[in-house]
């Protein structure tokens, strides 16, 4: 575009306005930060390829486990269980599933923060011994390649033939999927960001200000002036959760001392007292024992059982249990009535915003 004379100028000013204001509304999520990092939108073949690995349970070593077992839409991608139950039926695991959504704007993954990148951390559930249970890279390609379906995806997405197909496109893929797991526009957000002062009730509003202001609960779950993800990204310790552990972890810390990442990620999976040292498993930082991600809070009302180990059932105890302690480490007991503490988990129910894939079903046989 030229440029040259005063009236073209003017021209060029809005044209470049309007594009300007029409590329930032494309990748525009009320209540969201602008996206970091959202591809799904960019390589759809991609992300439809990430779907289908997501949802198919004949990546298994049973043919009964998909991504969607643990990972349930219906619950913000969470699976309703205190703690996940993988390949093996009736053994527990020792976390809660977090939701999938907004993984575009988390820094790091799992409750300790132990991935990175997604592409990292997606091909772990495949070849645990407790999740998917695949043998290794070989097994899971050797499944891929059977299915014409998989033949036309890998060809559209990365113009591959069966025999190109490595397990870096199967995270690829399935990290993109992920990266457009967008949910944005609750309630809270439409009267927060979206001028629109109706869309909570005066019990919601009350709510709301006390988790900005009195209550203390937006230091960690963060809500900023133009947009809020509920979580700060850092990891926080609560002295309780460790306490039953404190007598063995001498222990405890030597057997983690000289294990390999996959060796640790394993005993992370299996073994309840390692899994509860939290962020100190990855950092072997003293400060970070009993440390956890602050998990986000968008879509909460819907992802019970609670915190890391899923110890907590209903909202209401969480928010009782947030209050309490959260306000000990702090060193200022906070005092709540139970209207206000009412308020608090109406204010987290109007959190519910858009689910992605509701109504996307397990691929099986
Ligand atoms: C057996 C249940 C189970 C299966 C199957 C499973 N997950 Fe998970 N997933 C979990 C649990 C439990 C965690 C938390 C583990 C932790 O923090 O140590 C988790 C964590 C994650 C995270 C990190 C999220 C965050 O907020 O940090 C991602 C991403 C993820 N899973 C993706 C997948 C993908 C992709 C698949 C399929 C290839 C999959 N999961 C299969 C149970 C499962
Ligand atoms: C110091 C940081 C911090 C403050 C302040 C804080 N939280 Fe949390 N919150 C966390 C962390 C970390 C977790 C996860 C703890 C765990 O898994 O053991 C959490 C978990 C939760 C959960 C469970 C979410 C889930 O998906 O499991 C709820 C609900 C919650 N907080 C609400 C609140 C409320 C309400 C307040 C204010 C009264 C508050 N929090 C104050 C850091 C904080």
């Amino acid at each position: 575009m030229k440029c040259g004379a005063v009236k073209q100028l003017i021209v060029c000013l809005l044209s470049l306005w309007l594009f300007v204001s029409l590329g930032s509304a494309a990748g525009t999520h009320l209540g969201l930060p602008s996206a970091p990092f959202v591809d799904a939108e960019d390589i759809p073949a991609k992300a439809e390829l990430g779907r289908m690995l997501f949802f198919d349970q004949r990546l298994s070593a049973n043919g009964r486990v998909s991504c969607a077992s643990c990972h349930v839409p219906e619950f913000a991608f969470t699976d309703g269980r205190a703690r996940s139950i993988g390949i093996n039926d009736s053994v527990e695991g020792t976390r809660n599933a977090p939701s999938l959504l907004n993984l575009a704007w988390q820094g790091s993954f799992f409750w300790d923060g132990r991935a990175s990148t997604l592409e990292s951390q997606v091909l772990g559930p495949l070849f645990s011994p407790v999740e998917h249970g695949l043998s290794g890279a070989e097994d899971l390609l050797n499944r891929i390649r059977q299915y014409k379906s998989y033949e036309d995806g890998f060809s559209a997405a990365f113009s591959v033939l069966p025999q190109q197909i490595s397990q870096h496109h199967v995270a690829s893929a399935l990290a993109t999927y992920l990266r457009g797991l967008v949910s944005a526009d609750s309630r809270a957000d439409r009267y927060m960001y979206g001028a629109d002062s109706s869309a909570l009730t005066k019990t919601e509003i009350e709510g709301l200000n006390l988790f900005v202001g009195r209550a203390g609960c937006a230091t960690c779950h963060k809500v900023d002036t133009e947009a809020a993800l509920y979580t700060d990204n850092q990891f926080h310790a609560l002295p309780v959760s460790f306490a039953r552990f404190a007598d063995k972890l001498p222990g405890v810390i030597e057997r983690i001392s000289n294990a390999s990442e996959v060796e640790l990620a394993l005993m992370i999976q299996t073994d309840l007292e390692i899994a509860a040292l939290g962020r100190f498993a990855v950092t072997k930082v003293p400060a970070h024992i009993g440390a956890f991600r602050t998990p986000s809070l968008r879509n909460v009302a819907i992802t019970a059982p609670y915190m890391h180990d899923g110890s907590i059932g209903s909202l209401e105890s969480a928010v009782e249990q947030e209050i309490y302690y959260r306000g000990l480490v702090d060193g200022r007991p906070l005092i709540l009535t139970l209207e206000e503490k009412l308020a608090l988990v109406d204010f987290l129910k109007a959190l519910t915003g858009f689910v992605p894939d509701k109504n996307h079903q397990n691929h099986a046989n």
